[in-house]
Parts: structure tokens; C-alpha cells; sequence
């Protein structure tokens, strides 16, 4: 790696650009601690980007893209531009057209329940004072997402529509293989969700996963159906340490996961090629109804920074103090307004309050 280490930030739209501002912050105040120079710079994406552009994701973004080490995003998409057709719409167009381009085929999003947040979660409190860590790994570039074709035909009562579920080999072997390795350094346990009860593809994802465990005996591989896995996750999420899914499952399933610990305001991800360049990026979504009113939580636009000094720097280090730092500020008490559980000793925050608590909090 050369001595510069570039960053794209693509805040993007709703609260992306506010919650940006609070990681930008972090990183400030970390940057000299990296041993590496970081250099930053900001472009236009998603709704902002149609509107100046005309384009979700213009030329000068996706180069500008193209020569940085890694990927820092906010957030896209919001009701001005749902009058758009499908594929010109921010999500599609900007989001996961940069995930195909870049090939970011495997997607993590750690799911942990925090302590002292343990009110926060929908769940009972006999489930969740076992506490859970999960991490939720989505196939992110191939399956119905992609598959072609797809499309809609016909007139009148015979007109029809199709995507198509596919999956090729290699891609199911490369993500098994990164997916065997991130659970060899956590409890060496995936569980696979999927419906080989009737879809070709899962047959084959189970095939391919039996296969590769093989070479890595100190894992335990399990397999789940998706509809009974929706109800374990809600009954014993304790249970789950690596989760692994095709695209569509995994984005179903890591906004459960999300919800189980309370705010998807605290959830980070981490989507990376086989050269671990990745685009890290908050699992919630630009929250148009909340943006612009410094209520957001910045927490996992924060967290997603530091996924990517865990992943593209390669700098646990940090990754660790970043994460400390956010204990320590919510173990006090303050909470942005989602976080808030009535409780005595919490104090209501701002999106601003709340970077600038965990910015001074980072010690190094
Ligand atoms: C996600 C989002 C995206 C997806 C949307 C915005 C296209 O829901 O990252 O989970 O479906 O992948
Ligand atoms: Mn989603």
C-alpha cells in the first residue's frame, strides 16, 4: 500500500450529509494516528446528484470513486425522487451500481446488542439478557438482484413480469470461503438461511458450503430454512454467530437482525471485493422525515468508518478505541432521540452533540 490512503465520501441525501459530518469529525481527530496519510474528498451522489447532474451517479463521482482506497457513504434516495422510474432512481442507480462496479461482492453487518441498551429491543427481556453477536454476511452482487433476465412483457390480463434468481459457482465459492474465515476468527459457527426446500439455487449454496467445510474443520456449518430462521432469530438470536445469505435473504434478514438490537441508528456495514476495497456504509436507509433536524443517530455512519480502518487499513487498533468511545458515551447516558428509553439517568442529544461526545471521547 502507498504511504496516501483516499477516501471517497458520498454523503448523499436525508440525513446522510449530517451524519456524515460526525464521522468526518472521528476521523479528524484520528487521522494522525493511522501512520498513513488521508487524503478526502467529497462528491455528489444519489437524489443530490440528479438534481445537479441529472445522474445518481455522475461520471466525476465514480472516477473520483475509482482513484480512492475506499468508499465512506451516507445515504440515498427520499420521496422527491420516488416519481422517478425504477432504474433511475437513487438506490438503484447510484447504490448498487457501485456495488457491481466495483465487484463488492460480500456484505457484513455486525448485529450486537449493547448493554445498556437492552430496552431498546422489541424482544422480551428473558431473550435478550443472554445478549447476542451476530455477523450477517449478504451475497451482494449476484442472485435476483441481478439475475437476468428480468423484465415485464405482454398486454391486457397476460402481461407479466420476471426477475431471475441465479448464482454461478465461483460465486458462491468465493464468498463461502471469506465466510469460513471471518467465523474462524469469531465463535466458528455459520448458519446458512436459505430455501432448499425449493429453490435450485439453495440446493446448490448447501452443496458448495458442505463441500468447502471440509478445508475448514474448526467451523460448524449449519444450515436454516429462511421462514423458520425469520422465527429462531425472534426466539433465541443467541444461538446465531455467523449468518450467512444470497442478496435477497440478507437483506431481508440483516434489517432483522438490525431491529432486534434496538435502533438500526447503531448499525454499520462493510461491503468489500476480494481485495478487501471496500464501500462502508450505515445499514439504515436517508430517514427523509428525520433529516435536517440534527436528531439523527450518527452512531452508525461512526461505526462504518471504522470498519473501514478495520477492513481497508487493516487497523484493529483504532477500530477498537472508535468502538470504546461509543460505549463509554452511551454508558453515560446520552442518547439521540431513537435511543431514548425514558429512563432516568438519559439525556436527549443531538446528531451534532452526540459526534462531538464520541469524538471526545476517542482517547488515543
Ligand atoms: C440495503 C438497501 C438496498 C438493498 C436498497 C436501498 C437498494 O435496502 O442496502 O439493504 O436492497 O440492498
Ligand atoms: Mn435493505
Amino acid at each position: 500500500m502507498s504511504n496516501i490512503f483516499k477516501i471517497a465520501i458520498l454523503p448523499g441525501d436525508g440525513i446522510g450529509p449530517e451524519v456524515m459530518k460526525q464521522a468526518i469529525k472521528v476521523l479528524n481527530k484520528i487521522r494522525h494516528f493511522l501512520n498513513i496519510e488521508i487524503v478526502v474528498k467529497k462528491y455528489l451522489v444519489g437524489g443530490s446528484a440528479i438534481d445537479k447532474y441529472g445522474d445518481a451517479l455522475p461520471t466525476k463521482t465514480l472516477l473520483g470513486c475509482e482513484k480512492s482506497n475506499a468508499i465512506l457513504f451516507g445515504s440515498v434516495g427520499g420521496p422527491k425522487w420516488d416519481y422517478l422510474p425504477l432504474n433511475k432512481r437513487p438506490e438503484k442507480n447510484s447504490l448498487l451500481k457501485l456495488r457491481k462496479h466495483f465487484n463488492l461482492f460480500i456484505n457484513l453487518r455486525p448485529a450486537y446488542i449493547y448493554n445498556n441498551l437492552h430496552m431498546l429491543s422489541p424482544l422480551k427481556n428473558n431473550i435478550i439478557n443472554k445478549g447476542f453477536n451476530i455477523l450477517c454476511i449478504r451475497e451482494l452482487t449476484g442472485g435476483i438482484y441481478f439475475g437476468k433476465p428480468n423484465g415485464r412483457k405482454g398486454n391486457g390480463i397476460n402481461e407479466y413480469s420476471f426477475d431471475t434468481e441465479i448464482y454461478y459457482r465461483f460465486e458462491i465459492e468465493r464468498i463461502a470461503h471469506m465466510a469460513f474465515n471471518f467465523a474462524l476468527q469469531r465463535n466458528k459457527m455459520i448458519c446458512c438461511f436459505d430455501k432448499a426446500n425449493v429453490l435450485n439455487t439453495s440446493i446448490m449454496w448447501r452443496e458448495i458450503l458442505k463441500k468447502i467445510s471440509y478445508q475448514y474443520s474448526k467451523v460448524k456449518l449449519k444450515f436454516m430454512y429462511i421462514d423458520n430462521a425469520v422465527m429462531q432469530l425472534m426466539k433465541n438470536p443467541s444461538q446465531f454467530d455467523v449468518i450467512l445469505c444470497a442478496n435477497l435473504f440478507g437483506d431481508i434478514i440483516s434489517d432483522q437482525c438490525a431491529m432486534i438490537t434496538g435502533s438500526i441508528g447503531n448499525l454499520p456495514s462493510a461491503s468489500l471485493n476480494n481485495k478487501f476495497f471496500g464501500l462502508y456504509e450505515p445499514a439504515g436507509g436517508s430517514a427523509p422525515d428525520i433529516a435536517g433536524k440534527n436528531i439523527a443517530n450518527p452512531i452508525a455512519q461512526i461505526l462504518s468508518l471504522s470498519m473501514m480502518i478495520e477492513y481497508s487499513l487493516n487497523n484493529k487498533h483504532i477500530t477498537k478505541k472508535i468502538e470504546k468511545a461509543i460505549e463509554k458515551v452511551l454508558n453515560k447516558g446520552y442518547r439521540t432521540k431513537d435511543l431514548y428509553t425514558n429512563q432516568l439517568n438519559e439525556k436527549i442529544v443531538t446528531t451534532e452533540d452526540m459526534g462531538t461526545l464520541i469524538t471526545e471521547s476517542i482517547i488515543l
